[in-house]
């Protein structure tokens, strides 16, 4: 346990993504300091077993311990659904996935009691969404669709593109054939691709954004245990950003996403951890 509550929250994901949960912690508790992990080395995660996204997770656990955070907040998905619940009970700080805060958020959200997840191949595969959702209510159907084409689309920066909304819509076809009336964005990158799914799904589908759901899971868990943040600290000091791979790539897309200008980040060999 680390009770320091000036200590920054560790957040970590398989890549980039992640940084659309961190734009939310920004924006949600601005007050906060963030350690940021992506494992651009070895991402994608979401075609990969548990073993491997478990052993990943761990690694970087131990890399965010050496950091001093105060929590951990599992940025991705795919890990959140294949890792987190090991990991939790391996470790003595608070931790958080993104996946319980946003089948919560779709539970509450949904009149037909019909929801649709979109996701990783591994995070669909997993169930997660569906074992949260039917713990919260077991009369609630859930239809899970693999978009594995999402990710390297938003990363190319064709998150408007007609190639994406022909692919988007395909993806979407089945769901909507099941009169879904709410949809998870079950993985980091498609809350960039929102505008886009709203054209496809028109305004009578509910939209649930994980990473918003996050942000606001995190400020109630952090009141609770008595660890938000008590002083201001200078800007620069703020925010510390680290990936597996190069950074000029990682930089390039934490500044398409994220509220603030981030000057660097910092390569480590996550191998060793
Ligand atoms: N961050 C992953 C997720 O949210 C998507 C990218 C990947 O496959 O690693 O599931």
């Amino acid at each position: 346990m680390n009770s320091d509550r000036n200590a920054p929250i560790g957040v970590f994901d398989s890549g980039v993504g992640g940084l659309t949960v961190v734009r939310e912690i920004m924006r949600n508790l601005p007050e906060e300091r963030i350690v940021y992990f992506g494992d651009t080395a070895r991402v994608p995660y979401g075609s990969k077993s548990q073993a491997t996204v478990l052993r990943y997770s761990r690694q970087i656990v131990r890399f965010l311990r050496t950091q001093n955070v105060k929590a951990i907040v599992v940025a991705c998905n795919t890990a959140s659904a294949l890792a987190l619940d090991t990991i939790e009970n391996e470790i003595d700080l608070p931790i958080l996935g993104v996946v319980k805060p946003g089948a919560s958020m779709a539970v509450t959200a949904t009149r037909n009691k019909r929801i649709g997840v979109i996701a990783t191949e591994s995070t669909i595969h997993s169930h997660l969404y569906r074992k949260l959702i039917q713990a919260e209510d077991p009369e609630i159907t859930v239809f899970g669709k693999a978009c594995p084409l999402f990710v390297p689309l938003v990363e190319e920066g064709w998150t408007r593109d007609p190639i994406t909304v022909e692919v988007a819509k395909r993806y979407l076809a089945e769901l909507l054939e099941k009169d879904i009336d709410t949809l998870i964005m079950g993985c980091t990158h498609y809350p960039l691709l929102r505008s886009l799914l709203r054209g496809i799904l028109g305004d009578q589908v509910t939209l649930v954004n994980p990473a918003y759901e996050t942000a606001q899971a995190l400020k109630r868990m952090l009141e609770e245990l008595h660890l938000e943040k008590e002083s201001s600290c200078p800007e620069e000091e703020k925010y510390r950003f680290y990936a597996s791979d190069t950074v000029e790539k990682f930089l390039a897309f934490a500044n398409s996403v994220l509220p603030c200008e981030i000057r660097e980040a910092q390569q480590i060999p996550i191998e060793e951890y």
